[in-house]
């Protein structure tokens, strides 16, 4: 089909350009958005025409994500057997919610959900449910969660909701991700009656700090701080939470990866004793948006949180049904392009992408501190915040750098300074993709001195 064949022509060269282009979008092409405004069509468009409309005006005002140089928030770009994974799986259009409806895409999400318990080193017959994110897998696992504590208490979530319910003690590091605020929102768990536990230096949580725990409650812990990569110390807090008969869940966005590597494993230890854990494929698997994973120990918490019955649904049958483990009934089978990448990767290929992102955050670190500028966090893992000094020329020095094109990486503040997140987090980035960034973070840094 001519049509496709043009698509993967202008795609390519999308992804091409990704290496010599500015890494923040063009200005001129996001001022020519407002070009877009324009009433509904009221006659067709032929579809070469719709599709050339969009490179035209959408390529260029895209920010480089998928490319070598993004280093902003934790984005991974998408390995191209990825793309290619995703482009044939939207050709086949399935909608995963039933195993008997769609044989293929549902044995393909379980067969990846074999293989990433064993690369994570978690508890192998948990279930595993294919989200939109990370923010969406803290949801899923949390429902899991408040359903098996309340029930414990003799309370019935599904059947009564939360009104008149016990009330469940949620317990949060002070550091948590505003998404796991959002997603115990959600859940009617309040995004402030919690009890914040104060973090170490580096955003860990305290264990001497952790309160005392009662039933029903949850503890919810990190495995990669958004800002420094940093862990939760799992052993001491998780034997606390067990002994109290607590639900602990990790949210692992990106950190849950480094089970994935003999060599970053150690940061991990312990995190395989809770009861469920959220993360990303989007980020550290570098596959494309969007593609989160929400695994629960006790597949019947989660199943009987999500799964539904209706005359005309497929009853359950021998296999694993998609749509028992997640909000959607109907979704995209976005177990394939995570199959697809840990297949094109191995565990081998996979432990290399990881620990080579760990060294280029270390090998930035290393130049900016030899340049004079301070690093705010212990780089443990792929992320790394610099100070340029004070917050206004921080501030200035990233806006150079963001301007300058060659490179992206985004303002933070964390523990009360402003700093420039570095997230290494791309397939893509190469040793010489670091030096020229480095370079030019160097040179901006010291311009503005
Ligand atoms: C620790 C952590 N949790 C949750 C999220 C939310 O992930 P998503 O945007 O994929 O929903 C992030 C995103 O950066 C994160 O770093």
């Amino acid at each position: 089909m001519q049509l496709l064949d043009d698509a993967s022509r202008r795609a390519a060269a999308y992804l091409e350009s990704l290496n010599t282009r500015a890494v923040r979008p063009d200005l001129k092409a996001v001022a020519r958005l407002d070009q877009l405004e324009v009433p509904v069509p009221q006659q067709p468009t032929p579809d070469g025409e719709v599709l050339a409309h969009l490179d035209e005006f959408i390529s260029p005002a895209t920010m480089g994500m998928a490319g070598p140089r993004f280093f902003g928030f934790v984005i991974g770009g998408s390995l191209p057997v990825t793309v290619a994974a995703n482009w044939l799986a939207t050709a086949w259009d399935q909608n995963v919610g039933y195993d008997a409806a769609t044989p293929g895409a549902a044995r393909i999400e379980e067969v990846s959900r074999r293989w990433l318990l064993e690369l994570l080193d978690l508890p192998r017959d948990c279930a595993l449910g294919f989200v939109t994110g990370a923010t969406v897998a803290n949801f899923t696992a949390l429902a899991a969660a408040r359903n098996a504590v309340l029930r414990r208490s003799g309370w019935n979530v599904e059947a009564d909701g939360l009104f008149g319910a016990p009330p469940v003690q949620i317990v949060v590091g002070e550091e948590c991700h505003p998404t796991l605020l959002k997603s115990l929102g959600m859940l009617g768990l309040g995004r402030s009656r919690l009890t914040r536990v104060p973090v170490d230096s580096q955003g860990r949580m305290r264990a001497d700090k952790l309160p005392k725990l009662s039933s029903p409650s949850i503890l919810c812990l990190q495995a990669g701080n958004v800002n420094s990569g940093a862990f939760d110390p799992f052993p001491e807090l998780i034997a606390a939470a067990r002994e109290a008969g607590a639900w602990v869940h990790v949210d692992g966005a990106f950190g849950l990866w480094a089970r994935a590597s003999k060599l970053l494993a150690p940061l991990a230890r312990g995190l395989e004793l809770a009861d469920s854990w959220a993360t990303d494929a989007h980020k550290w698997l570098n596959v494309p948006y969007d593609s989160g994973l929400a695994f629960v120990r006790d597949a019947d918490a989660l199943r009987s949180a999500m799964a539904i019955t209706a005359e005309y649904l497929p009853a359950q049958g021998a296999r694993r049904n998609p749509s028992d483990f997640t909000p959607e009934l109907s979704r995209r089978a976005r177990g394939v392009e995570v199959y697809a990448a840990l297949k094109s990767l191995g565990a081998s290929g996979l432990a290399r992408m990881f620990e080579r992102n760990c060294a280029q955050a270390r090998r930035f670190a290393e130049g900016l501190k030899a340049a004079g500028f301070e690093i705010l966090n212990d780089v443990v893992l792929n992320q790394v915040v610099v100070s340029f000094g004070d917050a206004e020329r921080t501030r200035k020095v990233i806006e150079k750098i963001q301007e300058d094109g060659t490179c992206w990486a985004g303002v933070t503040v964390w523990q009360g300074k402003t700093g420039m997140r570095i997230s290494v987090s791309s397939w893509a980035t190469k040793d010489e993709d670091v030096e020229r960034s480095l370079e030019v973070m160097v040179t901006c840094g010291k311009a503005a001195s």
